[in-house]
């Protein structure tokens, strides 16, 4: 599954990103949202992760992820997650996730960038309150500000509206020598620009999932295989590599 000329880029390498999406996560069992069986299925998009979707309907959004904080609370990070903290012990190490799971966090990864915010957190859509706020289920729907009253949000990003932290994103996607792509259908711009950018600037780009992506048009390795797997067998051959050096 990882052939021998990925291992010797590792190698050469010191410094690698990882840009995940949904699929790193759905061997812990949290839903991906494209695809059968994925969570756009079942919800329209406009309605449960929009502004205008929270305004019209404050209530079905926080129940919406009210769900989810449910759902991915019983989750815990797997092997995936755990190998890419584990790279750090060899390793300068930054991942760019899409997730809000924080289960990259959860692992032991010390530089997280998530684009996407994070399902943990809560913030005002009036004043500049935000906090943590980890009550499983919500006790009350919809939340409010503590300080001006005004309804809470999940500080997350929505459809339209920009997401956090891109500028530093690029700048350590142009600064890698290995961008992993893994379990992203690479469909949401700006952030699907990412490993093109590092391949622009001379990154070996490595794609890891189990269906084909626009990836897979530049990436210079294409392993068609779940995460969790694909990450194991690389973090066993590295090892191997590192004992022989
Ligand atoms: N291992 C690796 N990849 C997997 C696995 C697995 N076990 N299972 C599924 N995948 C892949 C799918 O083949 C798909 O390409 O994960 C990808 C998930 O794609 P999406 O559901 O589109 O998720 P993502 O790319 O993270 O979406 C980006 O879109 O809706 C928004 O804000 C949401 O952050 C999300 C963004
Ligand atoms: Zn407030």
């Amino acid at each position: 599954m990882i052939p021998n000329a990925l291992v010797k880029e590792f190698r050469k390498a010191k410094n690698i990103v990882a840009f995940t999406g949904a699929g790193i996560s759905a061997e812990s069992g949290i839903p991906t949202f494209r695809g059968s069986g994925g969570l756009w299925e079942g919800y329209r998009v406009e309605e449960v992760a929009s502004p205008d979707g929270f305004n019209t309907n404050p209530v079905l959004v926080w129940k919406f992820y009210d769900e989810r904080r449910k759902n991915i609370f019983k989750a815990v990070p797997n092997t995936a997650h755990t190998v890419l903290a584990k790279l750090e012990n060899y390793y300068n190490v930054w991942i760019i996730t899409q997730n809000i799971d924080g289960l990259h966090i959860r692992a032991g990864s010390t530089n997280v960038i998530e684009l996407h915010g994070n399902i943990w957190r809560v913030r005002c859509t009036s004043c500049n309150y935000k906090d943590i706020n980890e009550d499983v289920p919500l006790k009350d729907l919809p939340p409010k500000c503590p300080e001006c009253g005004s309804l809470l949000r999940p500080d997350v990003v929505w459809f339209g509206e920009p997401v956090y932290d891109l500028e530093k994103a690029f700048h350590v996607a142009e600064n890698c020598d290995i961008m992993m792509v893994i379990g992203t259908s690479a469909q949401v711009y700006p952030a699907a620009y990412l490993p093109l950018y590092a391949k622009q600037h001379g990154a070996i780009v490595i794609n890891i999932n189990p269906e084909r992506t626009p990836v897979d048009d530049y990436a210079d390795f294409s392993i068609h295989a779940k995460a969790t797997e694909a990450l194991s067998s690389l973090y066993q051959k590295l090892q191997e590599a590192f004992q022989e050096e």
